[in-house]
């Protein structure tokens, strides 16, 4: 099974950016432990960070045919990116979205998900557990 992972804008900041909501692991970190995860499940998994939302575009049209399942971070643009939407739409693989803190608990902005609703599901909060957590999940779909 081959999994992409996609952290999107200002996740390479992690470690130093706002560490009192986004935990003190670097972006690094985070990929060293998805990394582990994805070696125990048996997952060969690659991991991107794009600032810009048309590369994030670009990787789900690029993903089809090569991956399995995505996992992704949208970051803000969780809140707004209607291309990004409609991306993950049009590519027809599970893609689990993930958030570092949980969204709901803070800014009223952040309460509204617009990729939720084409997403397989979204796990929030759990800080570099929520991508394991997706992991898991991508992985138990797969085995049906
Ligand atoms: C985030 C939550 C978003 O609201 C925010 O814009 C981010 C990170 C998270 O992982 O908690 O950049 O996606």
């Amino acid at each position: 099974m081959n999994v992409l992972v996609i952290h999107g804008p200002n996740l390479n900041a992690l470690g130093s950016r706002e560490p009192h909501i986004y935990g003190s692991l670097t972006l690094e970190e985070i990929d060293a432990r998805i990394a582990r995860e994805a070696l125990g499940l048996g997952i060969r998994v690659t991991s991107v960070q794009h600032s810009s939302e048309g590369a994030i575009v670009d990787e789900f049209h690029a993903a089809v045919g090569s991956y399995d399942g995505i996992v992704l971070n949208p970051a803000a643009y969780t809140h707004y990116a209607y291309a990004l939407r409609d991306a993950i739409a049009a590519v027809d693989l599970p893609t689990v979205e993930v958030h570092l803190s949980n969204p709901h608990a803070r800014e009223e902005f952040r309460a509204r998900s617009v990729v939720a609703a084409v997403c397989r599901g979204s796990i929030a909060g759990f800080g570099v557990e929520s991508y394991v957590l997706a992991l898991r999940a991508l992985a138990a779909l797969h085995r049906g």
